[in-house]
């Protein structure tokens, strides 16, 4: 039963991003900031390899990381939340979410007040306490809810509960939802339900958010369809609005979520568990607090290996970020950033994939691993990072024994396939050369047509290797005529191993060799 556990430090972004500039940001980075505090600790993500990562020379690399490591540069045009973990689970969005600086305009405004029958107040950038208290008693006398924004992509609905009941309220926050579409798609409708008398004002634990859902079919969509568990740790829940999610728990900051994460460990799932670890950005990020943000990753730090610990042999950790918050910048908003991405597991092999371009390729990693039927944006990196299995070493052993067989008398080449059927039969190759040169056929060739020969039309892989003398020097691709002979009869998606040693090798697939094979169809 395969498992993936995703868990996003929020903000944790490990620095400047080519078009940092453009998100009027600059000497930001996260992690560098947090590395110089002396409550900064990094032990476990020292040997997971997080040093080793592209452009983090600042922390001390590891000369033997558990962990495949990956700098990932954000393809979407944005630097919130939303946006970085709809990336993550394979949606890149063109455009950032709508804010607005000076209010909502009009044409909202008044459509929002016709459908609730009530005028509203405020309609400006506002501090969420602070706006109760100036409009408050206004708000009373008129019933006029307050309508505010911030620095994020939200429409927050402030109003009391005397005046709006909570119900009222909530669907004050549907009826904008509605409204709130296409261009000005705010990220979040927020009620805001307060109580109290005039100067002694307080915000109630009844907010709720209605999150605009993803533009399209995320990696969650996918898995359910699939009929695999995708479960929602933290706002992960909220971020998707629900969408793609079969099981959640809300958790309040990230000494819970990590408890949660453990305990996701002991249920029995196959899927996926997406956890957010929010205090990172909440708590310290936004409000600039260094050594507060060293703390929270120092404790992060000393938690891992009681997670890693309870993993089981198919399970898979993944650890990211959705942007960075660098506390120690000149703004207390996100900084555009690139992420660190940590794969760790017992399949996974410790490789350095250095600077990736989009967060989505985690999303198309995670959903190779599960055998997941999707279709969104990134580009998998499984075959990169995934130890050999057991098939692919047996297949690796039959090529190299076919090319101890190989006749080469005249170029001294030695060549050996092993091609893999659906049946689970092995059938070998190797190349016989020929006087007269010409009629030489590769070990490739040889292996298909003598597989093809015995009735065999389904196979699933291939491998290949070959040297002058029967040394393997490095990978021996196979020629273009075995590529396109391997077209007829082989999909796209069919794996080939490159051997770069009797037991090692890279994997490729048909349609990187022979992205436009030639056929009568
Ligand atoms: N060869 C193969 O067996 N497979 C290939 O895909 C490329 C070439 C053999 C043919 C010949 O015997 C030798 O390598 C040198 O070209």
């Amino acid at each position: 039963m395969k498992r993936v556990f995703i868990i996003v430090l929020d903000s944790l972004g490990i620095g400047e991003e080519p078009d940092t500039a453009l998100f009027k940001d600059h000497d930001c980075n996260t992690l560098k900031r947090i590395s110089a505090s002396e409550k900064f600790r990094f032990s476990s993500m020292k040997k997971m390899g997080v040093g080793n990562i592209d452009g983090v020379d600042y922390l001390e690399k590891e000369k033997k990381p558990l962990g495949a490591v990956a700098r990932l540069q954000e393809r979407s045009m944005g630097k919130d939340t939303t946006i970085g973990h709809w990336e993550i689970a394979g949606v890149v969005s063109p455009s950032p979410l709508p804010t607005y600086p000076d209010g909502f305009p009009e044409e909202i405004i008044k459509e929002f007040e016709k459908q609730t029958g009530r005028g509203v107040l405020c309609n400006k950038p506002y501090s969420g306490t602070q706006v109760i208290a100036d409009y408050g008693e206004e708000h009373i006398k008129t019933g006029k809810p307050i309508v505010y924004t911030s620095a994020d992509s939200v429409f927050q609905i402030a109003a009391h509960n005397d005046v709006v009941p909570l119900q009222k309220l909530y669907e004050y926050c549907r009826i904008a939802r509605k409204i709130l579409v296409g261009k000005h798609a705010v990220g979040r409708v927020i009620a805001r339900p307060f109580t109290g008398e005039p100067g002694n004002f307080t915000r109630t634990a009844d907010r709720h958010d209605f999150s605009v859902p993803p533009p399209k079919g995320t990696l969650l969509d996918a898995l359910k369809a699939d009929g695999k568990t995708v479960y929602a740790v933290g706002k992960i829940n909220d971020i998707f609005a629900g969408r793609g999610v079969t099981e959640h728990v809300m958790t309040h900051g990230n000494t819970e979520g990590m408890a949660v994460a453990l305990e996701a460990l002991d249920k029995e799932f196959e899927g996926l568990c997406f956890i957010n670890l929010v205090d990172f950005d909440m708590l310290y990020g936004h409000r600039q607090d260094v050594s507060g943000y060293a703390a929270a990753f120092a404790e992060f730090d000393f938690w891992l290996p009681s997670f890693t610990a309870k993993m089981k042999p198919d399970d898979v950790l993944i650890i990211t970020a959705d942007h960075g918050c660098d506390p120690g910048d000149s703004h207390t908003d996100h900084s555009r950033e690139y992420v660190p991405m940590i794969m760790y597991g017992k399949n996974i092999k410790p490789v350095n994939l250095g600077t990736r371009y989009g967060f989505c390729d985690i999303a198309a990693t995670v959903a190779e691993y599960l055998d997941c039927n999707y279709r969104g944006d990134g580009k998998s990196f499984l075959d990169d990072v995934l130890k050999p299995t057991e098939t692919e070493k047996k297949l690796c052993e039959a090529a190299y024994s076919a090319m101890e067989k190989s006749y080469s008398p005249y170029s001294g080449y030695k060549v050996g396939a092993a091609l893999l059927c659906s049946d689970g039969k092995i059938y070998t190759g190797c190349n016989i050369e020929n006087a007269a040169f010409s009629p030489t056929v590769c070990a490739e060739r040889t292996a298909v047509f003598k597989a093809v020969s015995e009735g065999e039309r389904d196979f699933l892989m291939l491998s290949v290797c070959g040297g002058k003398d029967g040394k393997i020097r490095g990978v021996f691709p196979p020629c273009g005529v075995c590529r396109q002979v391997l077209s007829e009869f082989c999909g796209p998606d069919m794996q080939i191993l490159l051997m770069k040693s009797k037991s090692t090798f890279e994997r490729t697939r048909l349609s990187e060799l022979l992205p436009c094979s030639f056929s009568l169809k």
